[in-house]
Order: C-alpha cells, then structure tokens, then sequence
C-alpha cells in the first residue's frame, strides 16, 4: 500500500516548468544553439550545471568552467525574473485538493526536487506546511535520473521505497523514481512519458470523486 507520496516541484505542483524553458531558450539563443520543446524535455527534472551541458552539447560547444558558471548564473538571473511575480494562482490544478486528500487518508507528504530555488517558490506559495519532508537540489550529490533526491525523502519519511508513490512530470524524474523502486504517476503526455506506471494530464485528474484511494 502506498504509505507516502513524493511530489516533484517544478511542472507538478506549480507553473514554473514554462519558465524554466522560457530562460534556457534565451540562453541558447544568445549561444546561438538552436533549441526547441523537444530538446527541453530533456532538462526538465535535471540540475542547473546538467542542463547547461545538455545544452553545450547540442550546439556542439565547448567552454571553460569559469564561463559555465556565468552562463548558469544568468539563466538563474532570467528564471528568476520570470518568478518575481510567482503567487498562489500559480499552483497547478488539483495540486491543492489531492494534497489535502492525501494527507487525510493519512498519507505522508514530500518533495523531491533538484531544484535549489525550492524554498523560494514554497515561500511565495506558502505551501512550506505541506510537506513532512522536502528533498531539495541543494541536498543532493546526483541529479535525476539518479535516483538519491526520492531515496532520500523516503528516508526522512521514514517509509520504504516501494510503499512510496512519485508524481513527476518529466523523463529523468519518473526514471528517478523507477531507480528508486518506486511507483510513479507521471504528469504530462502519454506519449512522452512512456516510462510511468500511469500518465495523467494534471493532478485534478487524480481527485477522489474518479479514484476510491490513493
Ligand atoms: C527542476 C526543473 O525542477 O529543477 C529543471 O525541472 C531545473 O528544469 C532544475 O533545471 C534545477 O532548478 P534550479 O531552480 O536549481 O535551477
Ligand atoms: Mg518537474
């Protein structure tokens, strides 16, 4: 039986996904790399430095350490922009009501997510009481797909891996989680998201007057 679920951040609970893309894209135009929503997919769930590679990689580039950091920063500089007007209305729908069901069908509540601006977007949400364990990319050596930020979170859970369900909405989460040995729903298209145990559009799909229990 599932005993905890694990919420990715970015995509999942809020509207933050867009802008993630929305700064990548600005970064590669101004590297003149070409980059489309496809390639975005490939980022989503992944570190900062990671997706910076996969991005360098694609326009075949190549560039100092000093110069990665740059790069990275100003993406985080753009997101950040993006986010200045980050509110409530930005959680997702259903994001709310499932977390409140959840929770009184007694189930334990985290979060497991690689990025490090977590605390900010939980803040300007005032979500923070939501989660009896939050996992952040400031915690972790490795990025997703490894599998550490939801082994981690169920450690702090304290619940087995396998009685833990992951709701993600990108390729390396959902491969985190299969990593982790743990059930996931995946956010998103069935199509892209091949790997999850069931795909779903939002987690307003997910509310009990079309599903008996978690
Ligand atoms: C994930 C996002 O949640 O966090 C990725 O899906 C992002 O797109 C990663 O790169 C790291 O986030 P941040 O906020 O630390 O740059
Ligand atoms: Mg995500």
């Amino acid at each position: 039986a599932i005993k905890a679920a694990i919420f990715d951040l970015d995509g999942v609970l809020v509207d933050t996904a867009h802008y993630h893309y929305l700064a990548w894209r600005r970064v590669a135009e101004r590297l003149d790399i070409p980059f489309t929503e496809a390639d975005n997919e490939r980022l989503k769930g992944v570190s900062r430095s990671q997706s910076l590679e996969y991005v360098l990689q694609k326009g075949k580039e190549s560039m100092h350490a000093d110069e990665k950091r740059e790069w990275a920063a100003r993406k985080n500089a753009w997101y950040l922009e993006y986010l200045s007007a980050l509110n409530e209305s930005h959680l997702l729908p259903g994001a709310r009501a499932y977390v409140a069901w959840l929770k009184k069908a007694g189930v334990r509540i985290g979060l497991g997510t690689s990025s490090k601006n977590a605390g900010v977007i939980l803040e300007r949400l005032r979500i923070q009481d939501w989660f009896d364990a939050a996992v952040d990319g400031s915690m972790v050596a490795q990025t997703k797909p490894d599998p550490e930020v939801f082994l981690k979170c169920a450690h702090l859970l304290h619940v087995r891996p396998e009685c833990c369900l992951v709701l993600e909405d990108s390729t390396a989460g959902i491969q985190a989680a299969k990593n982790a040995g743990m059930k996931c729903i995946g956010i998103g298209d069935k199509h892209v998201l091949t790997e999850a145990d069931r795909v779903v559009s939002g987690l307003q799909e997910l509310l009990p007057s079309k599903e008996a229990s978690p």
